[in-house]
């Protein structure tokens, strides 16, 4: 409950940037994802947290069966994961207008960190 509080005011003035951001992923752009960032213990954790709020009602173990592919971190880059989230695909919905540029770069470092757990 803590962390969630914690999270909680670390995601509302990143969220308050969203609007400018949304306006330049129009266009893919290439993101860096450096191994210092990937593994940084903190923005780990905050994409966690995103995956709790977000991801998990349609792709965590507990989810409706058949309502998003059971995902499969060793298979992808970053990039990759970083696109669904930012631009949707398909039934796979677009977070950028919810989620600022920091916390989605977060969720895909936390899909790709050792103790992702769906
Ligand atoms: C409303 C349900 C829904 C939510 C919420 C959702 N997804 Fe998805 N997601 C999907 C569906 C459906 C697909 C499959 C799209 C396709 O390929 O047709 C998908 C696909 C993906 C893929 C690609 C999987 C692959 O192997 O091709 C990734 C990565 C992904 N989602 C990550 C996330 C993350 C991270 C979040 C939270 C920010 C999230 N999703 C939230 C429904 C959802």
């Amino acid at each position: 409950m803590r962390t969630l509080v914690l999270a909680a005011a670390v995601l509302v003035p990143i969220t308050a940037a969203a609007d400018d951001q949304a306006a330049a992923v129009t266009t893919p752009p290439r993101v860096e994802f450096t191994k210092e960032f990937l593994e940084d213990p903190e923005v780990v954790a905050l994409g966690a947290e995103v995956w709790k709020r977000r991801c998990v009602f349609c792709h965590g173990r507990q989810a409706y069966p058949g309502k998003a592919p059971r995902l499969r971190p060793s298979r992808y880059e970053p990039q990759f994961v970083y696109n669904r989230v930012t631009f949707g695909f398909r039934g796979m919905p677009s977070f950028a207008h919810e989620f600022g540029e920091r916390e989605r770069r977060a969720v895909v470092a936390w899909v790709l960190s050792p103790d992702f757990a769906p």
